[in-house]
């Protein structure tokens, strides 16, 4: 078995693997459930790869019980998912659907009844269709309306529930979604993709607020992607790396831990309007105190000067450098300078890793299992790169493999397939694949008994 060090994690370490609502739960007819913007892009031709949407997924909606007798077989301590704004609240506006909150609360019962305890992120992406026809993250009155939905939901499930992430990688929503338009909604400004990471900054904070009125024990934070920024040459490639780092770190990371946006940020993105949604109070709202911080960490990027004046040009990896099949590099080191900047440059508080995988191209074998070897090395080698950095001081608590299952991955469709458990699309069979019995034992011998489920749902 390949190698892997956890001997300087805590023995109270949360293993942990990961989901996102519209990623898994298909069941888009059902409680009623809104439109949300990813139902709208991905029903929009030439906006997804063949066309894929999660009106199906996993139909996690359905089989969720199944699901959490896999996850209670992986012998799990945690299990981060989202919820659905659009089925719990169709427009965004008004009470919570009842059948939606009836649901969430007997999958939060059931998990909390096997043993795992959920981690659960209030937006992973998928905003309801009717506030994007009101603008959006653009529009700063879709801050308050998460504010209004996380205080109705904290109310309803905060019984359940001790740690809630606000919102998943306020990059991705804001640039990917409004800058560059690859993701939903598929907008391309500059000035879009500011505001709305303003505004989902905003949201964060917002939040905090509203959950820690309800439910003034929980725990809460806010996830963001942090990519391995290299300089291409060392020499001449600084400034870029500080640019890009500033765009797609300090903007997001900054207001919260800091209270600022930092000048460099200023400097790029006033021009672009920054200055014009900030208000007065703002930043206070944003960086109100948190009790952890998400990191979900994927790639190294190789970052060099633009000649045509951009911020930074960036290749996904060195030639010739192990990748998984979505391109992005293999480099486990990366996640221990990730882990040590953001406890070096911006706060001791616990960091639980809430996303790390890879894609590869599995497939069911004529014996009926599912051999990645890739995968169970990637896991081995990210999971050592923590322990490093916990000997290093870094106070990490938790990793969430991304990702449970296979599932619905966003503009790539079924594609790309992230999940310790292989899932079958055509039949919804689910397979643990081999990478599941390595994270199994892993965590069994790191807490030194057996796994908590019962072998015979993994070997089956
Ligand atoms: C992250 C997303 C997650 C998943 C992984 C592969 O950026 O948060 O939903 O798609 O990438």
């Amino acid at each position: 078995m390949t190698s892997t060090r956890t001997t300087h994690l805590p023995s109270d370490f949360v293993w942990g693997v990961a989901t996102s609502a519209y990623q898994i739960e298909g069941g888009i007819d059902q409680d009623g459930r809104g439109a949300s913007i990813w139902d709208t892009f991905a029903h929009t031709p030439g906006k997804t790869r063949h066309g894929d949407d999660g009106d199906v997924a996993c139909d996690h909606r359905n089989r969720w019980r199944e699901d959490v007798d896999l996850l209670a077989a992986l012998g799990v301590g945690g299990y981060r998912l989202s919820l659905a704004w659009p089925r719990l609240q169709p427009t965004g506006r008004g009470p919570l659907t009842e059948s939606a909150v009836a649901w969430y609360r007997e999958l939060l019962e059931a998990l909390i009844a096997k043993g795992i305890r959920p981690f659960v992120t209030l937006y992973h992406w998928d905003l309801p269709q009717a506030l994007e026809a009101e603008g959006g993250w653009t529009n700063r009155a879709t801050t308050m309306a998460f504010a209004e939905y996380t205080a109705m939901v904290a109310e309803q499930l905060g019984d359940l529930v001790s740690d809630w992430i606000t919102v998943n990688e306020p990059w991705c929503s804001a640039f990917l979604g409004y800058g560059i338009g690859v993701h939903a909604p598929g907008r391309t400004s500059m000035r879009d993709f500011v505001a709305a990471a303003h505004h989902l900054n905003l949201a964060h904070g917002l939040a905090v607020h509203a959950i820690r009125a309800a439910t003034p024990h929980a725990r809460v934070g806010v996830t963001n992607i942090v990519a391995d920024l290299v300089p291409n040459d060392p020499a001449t490639d600084q400034d870029a790396v500080a640019r890009l780092d500033a765009v797609n770190h300090q903007l997001f990371l900054a207001p919260v831990f800091s209270a600022e946006y930092p000048p460099l940020v200023r400097a790029l993105l006033d021009p672009h309007g920054l200055s014009d949604v900030v208000q007065e109070g703002d930043l206070d709202l944003i960086s109100a105190p948190t009790d952890f911080v998400g990191i979900n960490h994927y790639q190294q990027v190789i970052v060099s000067n633009d000649p045509k004046g951009g911020i930074a040009r960036v290749q996904e990896r060195p030639a010739g450098t192990a990748h998984t099949s979505f391109g992005w590099s293999i480099t486990p080191e990366s996640l221990t300078r990730v882990l040590r900047r953001i406890h070096d440059r911006y706060t001791n508080l616990p960091i639980y890793v809430t996303e790390n995988g890879a894609s590869f191209t599995d497939y069911v074998r004529p014996d009926g299992t599912v051999a990645d070897p890739e995968r169970v090395e990637y896991l081995a080698g990210y999971i050592s790169g923590i322990d490093d950095a916990v000997a290093d001081g870094v106070n990490v608590r938790g990793y969430f493999a991304w990702s449970f299952l296979d599932n619905y991955e966003w503009a790539e469709g079924y594609d790309k397939r992230f999940g310790l458990v292989f899932v079958d699309f055509g039949t919804q069979t689910r397979i643990p694949k081999q990478s599941a019995h390595f994270y199994s034992e892993l965590i069994s011998s790191h807490r030194g008994v057996e796994p908590a489920g019962s072998a015979a749902v993994l070997t089956r």
